[in-house]
């Protein structure tokens, strides 16, 4: 019995040294958990309910020199919102391995978004695909829009470092910003006039950034997209997309590399939107417009290369930030393909600047919206492989072009480029 009991006694010795081992252990994992783990249980302790981890961690980034802004509390539930899984996984199990995903940007026009979501729920083969939204900021009417739809599923993605969330400091306006065409030195304000000596202008500078975190997070921080080397068509909240687009879509895709070997991206309509089309039995080649353009992993990866250029030039527009400084370094690979009748149509009048308004709906109403442009030919699938391609040669900027203005500001400039180093690509800043 003794020596039983002096043999349990050891081994409960043992077992006591093992134990404080083990407690050791458990103490030394839990405290590499604590450091190494994102700190979003304790950051974001309070936002609740979603207990899903942050797609960007603030702070880890920060501590690699990374310095986004410090979220606000609406920040920091939309990064947990933005981790959230897509909606209608249980009607929409699987989604199809050939798929085309959509991406639909918008800010605050709730009556476009209607009119777009209802287009989209008429197109053939959506639900085989998931549907991106991305807000520019959060708005709670646009939000229970999409949080309506049935036909697909649904993933909402919400900006932020949006302007719109943040009303008196930067990315916003903070009281001490120079205005207008103010001497900043004169003044003792804050900010760095644009080239044409104008300061940074909130709902001008919010479009380049909505956009340049987009990309971004779609293509490099959602869980959904990894190892997603397809294609992503995007769209804008005035965009009414047919019921043959994305079918018309996919084929392109797949006309693309055959047909074009100067083609970066295939496009659901012409470049010029007020355009529907020639009509004609051709295929056509022209430089990427704005309606429905769809690009793979590929191509992003080439445009994230050029981020300084995309941050740096002194033009508000994405656009024509990429015609004059992206796309230019892809050599001749610069076109888009696309059918003879566009797919999808630009309805909006309101600019997207005249549709920001902090306190509600802006006044700027399209007067009746007409939907009589859906015809027949809009319904089927109608482009054909036998079609030639017709190349409308890129008129561009000259090489001289400083851009437009408008982003001018050194703060606006690193946002910029911290969003290109959000996920796993670091650029040197
Ligand atoms: C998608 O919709 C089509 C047409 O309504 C239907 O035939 C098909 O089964 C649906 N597929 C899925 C995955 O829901
Ligand atoms: C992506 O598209 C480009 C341009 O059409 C093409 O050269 C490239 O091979 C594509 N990448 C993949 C992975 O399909
Ligand atoms: C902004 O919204 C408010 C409330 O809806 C409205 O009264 C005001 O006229 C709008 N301002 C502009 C500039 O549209």
């Amino acid at each position: 019995m003794m020596g039983d009991s002096s043999g349990a006694s050891l081994t409960g010795c043992g077992g006591r040294k093992l134990g404080l081992l083990v407690l050791s252990q458990i103490f030394a994992l839990l405290f590499f958990v604590f450091l190494a783990v994102p700190h979003l249980y304790i950051q974001f302790d309070g936002v609740g309910p979603f207990g899903a981890p942050a797609v960007v961690d603030v702070d880890a980034l920060r501590m690699r020199g990374i310095l986004l802004p410090l979220p606000n509390d609406l920040a920091k539930e939309l990064l947990i919102r933005n981790a959230l899984p897509p909606r209608n996984i249980d009607l929409f199990p699987s989604l199809r391995d050939d798929r085309i995903v959509i991406v639909l940007y918008v800010h605050y026009r709730p009556h476009y978004l209607k009119l777009v979501i209802s287009g989209l729920s008429k197109v053939h083969g959506i639900n085989e695909t998931l549907l991106i939204i991305s807000h520019d900021g959060f708005y709670e009417d646009m939000n229970s829009i999409v949080e309506s739809i049935r036909f697909c599923q649904v993933k909402q993605i919400f900006a932020p470092w949006s302007p719109h969330l943040f009303p008196d400091e930067f990315p916003g306006e903070s009281p001490q910003d120079c205005k207008n065409d103010d001497n900043a030195e004169k003044l003792g304000c804050t900010g760095n006039p644009d080239q044409y000596g104008n300061h940074r202008s909130v709902r001008i500078v919010s479009l380049k950034h909505h956009w340049w975190w987009m990309m971004n997070t779609i293509w490099d921080g959602l869980t959904e997209m990894k190892g997603f080397n397809g294609h992503i068509m995007f769209i804008e909240e005035d965009h009414y997309v047919l019921p043959n687009a994305y079918r018309n879509i996919q084929i392109l895709v797949n006309l693309k590399e055959k047909k074009c070997p100067y083609c970066i991206a295939v496009n659901a309509a012409p470049l010029d939107v007020t355009s529907r089309g020639e009509g004609s039995r051709k295929l056509y080649a022209e430089k990427v417009g704005n309606v429905g353009y769809t690009f793979n992993r590929t191509v992003w990866e080439r445009i994230h290369a050029q981020a300084k250029q995309f941050c740096l030039f002194d033009d508000y527009n994405w656009d024509i930030t990429m015609w004059s400084r992206v796309y230019p370094t892809f050599g001749s690979a610069l076109y888009t393909l696309r059918g003879p009748r566009s797919s999808a149509i630009h309805f909006g009048r309101c600019g997207l600047h005249e549709g920001y308004n902090q306190s509600g709906p802006s006044g700027c109403r399209d007067s009746n919206i007409e939907f009589g442009f859906v015809e027949r030919a809009d319904m089927v699938p109608n482009i054909n492989h036998r079609w030639r391609v017709h190349k409308y040669s890129i008129k561009g900027y000259s090489s001289g072009f400083e851009g437009w203005g408008g982003w001018g500001d050194k703060r606006d400039r690193h946002l910029c480029l911290c969003f290109s180093s959000m996920y796993e690509k670091p650029l040197s800043l």
